[in-house]
């Protein structure tokens, strides 16, 4: 099945969808910065203080990263030796708009992995680019999850040619049990969307190595790293960002995953939340207890990324394929993006998706819009090679923190 048709598919009576488009009324946000830069602090002289105690309880201000939604973080310790603890660190993996497009079928030596496509993004994604990568991620966290829980794991990915949404088979075999640093930042790996140090570079050693850990035939990395090369790539992720904005179903299948409330967030354990934000402690307080209307969340959206996210990067970077609409590719690249950010993870290199780029190519290409960004991305990369996920790079200036996670129980299929 062609990535148009899984769209297709699963679009028609899907869940996610009408979700999304009962939220349209609601305050509308994005998961790259919490867009409340319209909102100043003299804002609070209009909240009465009783009414922002009990808001700050409901809204979870006082208890960032706990409660049963972050549990998971502390559940891909080693000493599960089943299959099982394996898809403990599966479900830490990162993923688009947190929205764990994923189901797994565990047995003693064998763990099947499926993809969820209720949990598809909508004109965000509408080629499933981003829920196959998501895919991807979880796939390699079990790999360098293995070895610790004494296992090695070899991976067969798209086993049935039946049905597409088996993306990988992995077979487990007993090994004596080892841990890797990898292993390690499995747990401390979070997405970093704060600006970065502004006066450290990641030098072209770490950007070799990085490169490096591509060991596929179809996927490798390009760099934006030189002053022109990062300039034509900002410029590019701060227009697309400014489509997206002004694209209705885009800007409402965004707001599906966006969580603000703490019982939603326990409730749901997924989505895009206020804390990982990349905002000041003070401005996330205010988001957790005051409505954002979609314009005040456009605006710092678009701020956040023209003024702190891009012009804080250290280096741009971008994993491409020969062929963007490959299912097996887009999973590999997936597996390429988790093992690059726990290795950047391991040294102390922070890191950020920043996908505006290939979500409005998508756009044009399911929508039949007229080409804009396809070609003005492919100018900036080698010849038949397409963007399949883009990201920043730096060293932090503050520390990351988690996003909510169902557990593996609940992702489990009996
Ligand atoms: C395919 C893909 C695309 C993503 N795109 C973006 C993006 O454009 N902006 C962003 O801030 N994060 C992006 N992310 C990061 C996810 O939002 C993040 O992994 C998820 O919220 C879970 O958080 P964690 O990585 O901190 O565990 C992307 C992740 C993946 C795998």
């Amino acid at each position: 099945m062609t990535p148009e048709k899984k769209a297709e598919t699963a679009l028609h009576g899907d869940g996610a969808h009408t979700d999304a488009q009962e939220k349209a009324g609601r305050a509308s946000t994005r998961r790259s910065f919490l867009k409340v830069a319209g909102i100043g602090a003299g804002s609070l002289l209009f909240v009465g203080a009783a009414g922002l105690t009990w808001r700050a309880v409901d809204g979870g201000v006082l208890a960032s990263g706990t409660g049963e939604a972050f549990a998971a973080w502390g559940e891909a310790g080693p000493e599960t030796h089943d299959a099982l603890g394996l898809v403990r660190a599966a479900v830490l993996a990162a993923n688009a708009h947190n929205a764990q497009p994923w189901q797994f079928r565990v047995s003693d030596n064998r763990i099947d992995v499926f993809a969820d496509t209720t949990r598809n993004l909508g004109a965000m994604d509408p080629l499933f680019r981003e829920l196959d990568v998501s895919l991807g991620c979880a796939i390699e966290n079990i790999v360098v999850a293995a070895p610790a829980n004494g296992k090695a794991a070899t991976v067969t990915l798209l086993p049935d040619p039946t049905d597409p949404t088996h993306v990988a088979r992995i077979d487990l075999h007993a090994v004596e049990a080892s841990v890797s640093p990898l292993f390690d930042a499995i747990t401390s790996r979070h997405t970093d969307r704060n600006g970065y140090d502004p006066a450290r570079r990641v030098g072209d050693a770490e950007l070799a190595r990085l490169s490096g850990l591509a060991d596929t035939m179809d996927t490798e990395l390009v760099w934006f790293s030189t002053p022109a090369e990062k300039d034509a790539f900002g410029a590019l992720t701060i227009r697309a960002t400014k489509a997206i904005i002004a694209d209705p179903e885009q800007v409402v299948d965004d707001a599906a995953w966006y969580r603000t409330d703490w019982n939603e967030i326990q409730a749901h354990k997924d989505g895009i939340t206020i804390d990982p934000s990349g905002q000041s402690e003070f401005i996330r307080a205010i988001s957790k207890v005051m409505p954002v209307s979609t314009a005040q969340n456009n605006a710092g959206w678009l701020a956040g990324t023209r003024d702190s996210q891009v012009p804080t990067a250290s280096a741009f970077g971008a994993i491409v394929v020969r062929d963007p609409l490959d299912t097996g590719q887009r999973l590999e690249a997936g597996r390429l993006w988790q093992r690059l950010h726990l290795a950047m993870t391991v040294d102390a290199v922070s890191a950020q998706p920043l996908c505006q780029i290939p979500e409005r190519i998508d756009r044009e290409r399911s929508a039949g819009l007229a080409p804009d960004f396809g070609p003005a991305f492919a100018a900036l990369l080698p010849a038949d090679r397409h963007a399949i996920m883009t990201f920043r790079i730096g060293y932090p200036t503050t520390k990351a923190l988690p996003s909510p996670r169902r557990p593996a129980r609940e992702v489990v299929l009996s």
